[in-house]
């Protein structure tokens, strides 16, 4: 019989790994500073991800309208076997991990060949950080799972170093609410800390038929507007404001132009809104708007670009059949 106090500490979670920012990168004060107070305005994304926008987004994923979920998981699924077999990682480092529910194919391809690895899943949520790994290291004993908490916008050369092969992993489509500038910079910091050998596996949305796009970013039961206006819960919390989210309406359309979807927050009367931890009151007039995420949107041979441009080597470049998107296994 297993000695209980053992069987506990089998059962605990992996504790979350702080990972130290290598440079200063803006807070929520100082973002709101920037973005909030005058036109245009805006926010980042990353605020997006409490852990109640983080279940939010979980729910936007199994709605019918959002495919990059089901279509990406699709493709993980058909060729997990190969990405695995070619990879051969000592670690897989995911980038914005979430509930790494897509990641689990590469798991089960490890399973199915007996190859064993660890797994970082690196997050800013740290409530989903923790549950996802409690789950995993439950559902796969042989995994090793060591969560990482921080902002990947701090850099990644303070991630734990790592001296075999390891397949770095960023899904969702995570890179397209980057501007595009941002974008290589951020895949150029990925290689910075890859070694020669070392691969990436990048899931990419691809530009398509306008009412697909702007369905998914509308879905008729509301998750993606949920998911929208607690940002305003987050910057009530965080800055003491008192945002009415009453007064805000969701929007979200695709801009051909950048080819991206662009998201906002919008406000339907004269609202005065106090940001006490700040010090500042900021009013919006009916029809003001705040940014809150971009979702570009990439062709075949942008989404190739984007990682060549980077110094790495395409190795298998899989799509499905309506090319709705892209998972690029790439060398470095
Ligand atoms: N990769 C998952 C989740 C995508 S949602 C999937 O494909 O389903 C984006 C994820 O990135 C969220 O889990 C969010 O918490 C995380 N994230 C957003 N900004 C981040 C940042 N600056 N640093 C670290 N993680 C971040
Ligand atoms: C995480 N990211 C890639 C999602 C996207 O599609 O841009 C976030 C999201 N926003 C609204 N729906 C989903």
């Amino acid at each position: 019989m297993l000695n209980p106090r053992l069987e506990t500490e089998i059962a605990r979670p992996p504790a979350c790994i702080p990972v130290s920012p290598a440079k200063v990168v803006p807070d929520i004060i100082d973002d709101a500073r920037e973005g909030l107070l005058f036109p245009p305005r805006s926010l980042p994304p990353k605020y997006f991800y409490d852990e109640k926008g983080s279940q939010l987004f979980t729910k936007i994923c199994e709605t019918d309208e959002y495919y990059p979920t089901r279509t990406e998981d699709g493709l993980l699924a058909r060729n997990a076997g190969n990405i695995i077999a070619i990879s051969r990682p000592a670690q897989i480092i995911e980038l914005g991990s979430g509930n790494s529910g897509k990641t689990r194919r590469l798991f089960n391809a490890c399973e199915q060949i007996d190859h064993t690895c660890s797994y970082a899943p690196f997050d800013v949520c740290a409530p989903m950080l923790e549950d996802t790994a409690g789950q995993l290291q439950t559902e796969y004993e042989w995994l090793k799972v060591t969560p990482l908490l921080g902002d990947y916008h701090a850099g990644l050369d303070h991630l734990p170093g790592f001296n075999e092969r390891r397949l770095f992993v960023f899904l969702g489509s995570t890179i397209g609410n980057f501007k595009p500038a941002e974008a290589r910079a951020f895949i150029r910091e990925i290689t910075d800390a890859m070694a020669p050998g070392d691969y990436l596996l990048l899931g990419i949305d691809r530009v398509k038929d306008v009412q697909v796009l702007n369905d998914a970013y509308n879905d008729s039961g509301g998750m993606t507007a949920a998911f929208n206006l607690n940002l305003l819960n987050v910057l009530n919390r965080e800055l003491d404001a008192d945002f009415d989210l009453s007064h805000f309406n969701h929007h979200a359309s695709y801009q051909s132009r950048h080819s991206r979807v662009e998201m906002k927050l919008v406000c339907d009367t004269l609202h005065e809104i106090q940001l006490k931890k700040i010090d500042e009151v900021i009013e919006l007039y009916p029809g003001d708007e705040i940014l809150t995420e971009l979702s570009h949107k990439f062709t075949y041979g942008q989404a190739e670009e984007l990682l060549s441009d980077c110094g790495l080597d395409i190795v298998s470049h899989y799509e499905p059949e309506n090319r709705y998107f892209s998972v690029i296994l790439a060398r470095f």
